[in-house]
Parts: structure tokens; sequence; C-alpha cells
């Protein structure tokens, strides 16, 4: 089975990895919070700080709830999961407006991408990302921006792969944001 990303409903796409392995990717719920938890535990160390930019072991159950709660209007998030392994998931990738919520919801939104540690240059941190930014377009989403430690370079490189530029960030030296500007119908974007 080739590997891609087949679009079944407004809200759920099929996916196949390099390897043939057939995910389905949706968007997450707040029932998704103990699996969050459990997928944050099973990453490697290096993994799950290179994802929160910090050293935490676990997600707090507070944070983990904030995490699967996303309206999918103003936010997006998408997770991965497979129907042989029901209440799992193996990663995802999100979009999150800049401003508090409640304030208008602007253009720019930041991005986070995350794949289980076992799973990794199987094409599916760029798949995951690559919808959300599709989905992202939909919800009027122009700008996408995030913040990668300068020692990622899987992240880098994939931000590469989709046409993101990267700048130093002003404001912490072992940083570096990577961003892009989405086209209005999420397909080819251009750089810069
Ligand atoms: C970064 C991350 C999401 C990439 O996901 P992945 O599924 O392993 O990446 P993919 O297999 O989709 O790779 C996509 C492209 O990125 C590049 N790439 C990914 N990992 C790479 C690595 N370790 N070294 C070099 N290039 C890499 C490849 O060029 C690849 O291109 P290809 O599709 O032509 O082969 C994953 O490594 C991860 O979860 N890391 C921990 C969390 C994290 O760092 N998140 C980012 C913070 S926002």
């Amino acid at each position: 089975m080739a590997m891609g990303v087949e679009r079944l409903g407004p809200r759920l796409w099929r996916v196949v990895s390099r390897s043939g392995r057939v995910f389905h990717m949706r968007p997450i719920r707040p029932e998704d919070a103990p699996a969050l938890q459990r997928a944050f535990v099973a990453q490697k160390p290096e993994d799950r700080k290179l994802r929160l930019l910090s050293a935490i072991p676990r997600l707090p159950d507070r944070m983990a709830l904030r995490f699967c709660t996303v309206d999918g209007v103003r936010d997006a998030a998408l997770v991965l999961v497979d129907d042989a392994a029901p209440g799992e998931l193996f990663g995802g990738a999100r979009l999150m407006r800049d401003g508090e919520p409640g304030t208008q919801a602007g253009e720019r939104a930041e991005f986070a991408v995350s794949v289980a540690s076992g799973l990794q240059g199987e094409g599916l941190g760029r798949m995951a990302l690559e919808t959300v930014f599709a989905l992202g377009a939909e919800m009027g989403i122009r700008r996408v921006w995030g913040s990668v430690s300068r020692g990622n370079e899987g992240m880098r490189a994939l931000a590469r792969r989709l046409g993101m530029t990267e700048r130093a960030d002003p404001d912490d030296r072992t940083l570096v944001i990577c961003e892009k500007t989405l086209a209005p119908d999420g397909g080819a974007a251009t750089a810069g």
C-alpha cells in the first residue's frame, strides 16, 4: 500500500505510513487525555523534551486535558489512531492560534507535532503536519510558526521539507523559529 493521506470526511483521514501501516487521523477529544498521558510516558525522554521544550516525565492531568480540549474553530489538533489498537494514540499535529483563548482569532498559529518514538521516519510527522496545515488554511489561518530546539535535526529537516524558513529566536538562543505562509487552499504554500 502506497504511503499517503486520503481524506475520508471533513474531519477524518486515512494515513498509510512508509512501511504500509494504516492509521486514521481525527480531531483530538477530551476523552483522549489518559491515552495522551500514556503516549507521552512511552516516548523516549529526548523526544518528550523536544516536544515540550521541558524535561517533565509525565503530563499532569490538567495539562493533558487542556491539550485534548480543542475547539476545532480557533485551534485544531489531529491525532493518529490505529483501529487495531483502540484507545491508543500514536502521534499528531496541532495549530494553536496566537493570543489568549477568548480573544479575537488571528491569522497566525503555532504548530506542534509529535510521533511515537518507535514510529519515526515513516512519514507520519510530515503527513500529520501537512494535514493540519491544510485544515488550518480552511479555518482561516494564514501563517504558521513553531519554536524548535537548535539540536532538533529531525524537526528542522521536516520544516525545510515543508518549505518553512528558519530564523534565530530573538529571546532564546537555544531555539529557532520555523515558519511559513499557508496557501488559502491549504495546498502548495509560499516559502517565507
Ligand atoms: C520531529 C518529528 C515529529 C518528525 O516525525 P517523523 O514521523 O519521524 O518524520 P517523517 O518521517 O515524516 O520525516 C519527514 C521528513 O523530515 C526529515 N526528517 C525527519 N526526521 C529526520 C531526522 N532525524 N534527520 C534528518 N531528517 C529527518 C526527512 O527529510 C523526512 O523527509 P522524507 O519524508 O522525504 O523522508 C518526530 O521526530 C518527533 O516526534 N520528534 C519529537 C517531538 C518533536 O521534536 N516535535 C517537534 C516540536 S514542534
